[in-house]
């Protein structure tokens, strides 16, 4: 990524493969700091080049004990920069600074009381007084038994006499728990410690700052060449409009596609965000090819022919927008980090799932066009804040993601025009009584799905057969694995009544309770 003056002061993380990886460097740039997820197999060379003010070794699924093991490479302890070990980063520290690790029986995992042992930079204004012990999140199946050379213990646990360990001389510093996690009481603070008090960096990575830089990278990039962007009214698109629209204004065009797909009202709300009345002057096409989309898709029912029916028409009405236009250079997409580290996962690393799901993945070649990325570097709740720090509306920052084919994955079996709306409809109630109820943003994804089975219904004195509308709302922190929605009874009664007696065309609601894995939070 170009590094510029507000990627000076960064961090290193030096990924194991932990599940929790990638919340630690969420909570680093919580803290104002700059970092990077690298595979523990980055080369030496690289790890230099980085020129990190600190490391931070990640946790991991292997065991130190065993060999052919990850360790982290010796650089990391050749810099001079301060090093944090976490869960498996500390027992590699051990092991490969001279201590010993050794295997439990017992794996530990939940919650731990911790004891400070000894007062160090890392664990300053954190909640402990006298004799107290606070409460941490641990993961773990071996650890340290012998501290390293020049190493003191400085907390402990009834399980874990040494539960974190540092060399205060060379700035050393491992633990056993995870302060990542909000389950670890003060762990932010931890954070905070090392990456600010211990290894130096001040809070340049703020919301403001990342837009002004931002802005600058494009208008380097770009310069006078024209960029298209495919707004699809989701959060990541939605910001990087925003941030063309600061840097270049008029030179960025926006095409939004109505594939007749869309959640009600989602073009207006789309074509009213980004009006040029509004905060933000740019040049937005809508294209209504909702009868060309419903046309192709008439009689289909296989998921993954929808899919790619859906992918190639985008792409084709995507691109007769687009030969309109002059000179186009640039084609502009919400990439954001997790995508990169996902596709720059190391051959060693636990299998990191690639989504299939981009829509617009043949385009850049296909229109010969060069690709600016410039949400590359941020997580998805950065990209919210810089959206917010734009200007955008909060209902668009904080909404919940929307697959790519929308309905059409929602719409179980052959999708027509009338399903679509029924669909529409009941979703839009769906979503109206959640925000109503206070529960939109309690919930990660929510919507309605359509099952084209006939169940019977009384509407009056007649029987009918309807089809059925299922609700699904999920909670999850990274759509991988994800729980149901404990909605209160009330509320889902009050959604299932509005369905059934507003739209005539469903007999009955059901919700789904399943847990990610083993069903998907789509149906389709
Ligand atoms: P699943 O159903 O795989 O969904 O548990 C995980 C997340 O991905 C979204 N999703 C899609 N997004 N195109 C997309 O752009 C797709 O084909 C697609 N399928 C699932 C889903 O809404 C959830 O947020």
């Amino acid at each position: 990524m170009t590094q510029t003056a507000l990627h000076y002061q960064k961090l290193l993380i030096v990924d194991f493969g932990s599940q929790y990886t990638q919340l630690i460097a969420r909570r680093i740039r919580e803290a104002g700091v700059y970092c990077e997820i690298h595979p523990f197999d980055m080369p030496e060379q690289a790890i230099r080049e980085f020129a990190p003010r600190g490391i931070i070794l990640s946790g991991g699924p292997e065991s130190v004990t065993e060999g052919m093991t990850p360790r982290a490479p010796q650089v990391v302890f050749d810099l001079g920069v301060p090093v944090l070990g976490i869960c498996y980063g500390m027992q590699t520290m051990a092991a490969q600074l001279g201590g010993r690790v050794e295997g439990s029986d017992v794996r530990e995992f939940g919650s731990a009381e911790i004891r400070r042992e000894r007062n160090t930079a890392l664990t300053e204004g954190m909640g402990f007084s006298g004799e107290s012990t606070l409460p941490v999140w641990m993961s773990h199946g071996d650890k340290v038994t012998v501290l390293p050379p020049g190493f003191s213990c400085i907390a402990s646990t009834a399980s874990a006499p040494i539960a974190a360990m540092a060399d205060v001389t060379r700035n050393w510093f491992a633990v056993q728990f995870h302060p990542e996690v909000t389950h670890t009481r003060d762990g932010q603070r931890l954070l905070d410690n090392f990456a600010r008090r211990i290894c130096g960096c001040a809070g340049l990575w703020t919301a403001g700052n990342i837009v002004a830089d931002t802005i600058e990278q494009i208008r380097r990039q770009v310069g006078n060449d024209r960029v298209l962007l495919g707004l699809s009214g989701g959060v990541d698109s939605s910001v990087v409009a925003a941030l063309l629209s600061r840097a270049i204004g008029r030179q960025l065009t926006c095409v939004f596609v109505d594939n007749g797909l869309l959640r009600k009202h989602e073009r207006e709300e789309v074509a009213a965000a980004f009006s040029p009345n509004n905060t933000l002057d740019l040049d937005l096409r809508v294209v209504d090819a909702s009868t060309e989309f419903l046309g192709k898709l008439e009689g289909v029912t296989d998921p993954e022919a929808k899919r790619k029916i859906i992918g190639a028409t985008f792409i084709d009405v995507f691109d007769r927008e687009a030969s309109t236009l002059n000179d186009v250079k640039w084609l502009a997409q919400g990439t954001i980090y997790p995508d990169v580290i996902e596709s720059a996962a190391s051959k060693y690393g636990k299998a990191h799932v690639i989504k299939s799901h981009h829509n617009v993945g043949g385009l850049p070649e296909r229109m010969k066009l060069r690709l600016v990325e410039p949400l590359r570097e941020l997580f998805k709740d950065e990209v919210r804040r810089i959206g917010v720090h734009l200007g955008l509306p909060e209902s668009l920052v904080m909404r919940h993601p929307f697959p790519g084919p929308g309905l059409g994955v929602r719409i179980l079996g052959d999708i027509t025009p009338t399903r679509a709306d029924v669909l529409r409809e009941a979703d839009a109630i769906f979503i109206h009584e959640l925000r109503a109820a206070d529960w939109y943003d309690k919930v990660s994804q929510a919507f309605a799905v359509f099952l084209p089975v006939k169940s019977v219904g009384v509407v009056g004195d007649a029987r009918r057969h309807a089809p059925v509308i299922a609700l699904r709302a999920v909670q999850t922190t990274d759509f991988m694995t994800a729980h149901i929605a404990r909605l209160p009874f009330d509320l889902i009664e009050k959604v299932a009544n509005r369905i059934v007696n507003e739209i005539s065309g469903v007999s009955r609601v059901v919700y789904d309770v399943s847990s990610k894995p083993p069903a998907t939070i789509e149906w389709e």
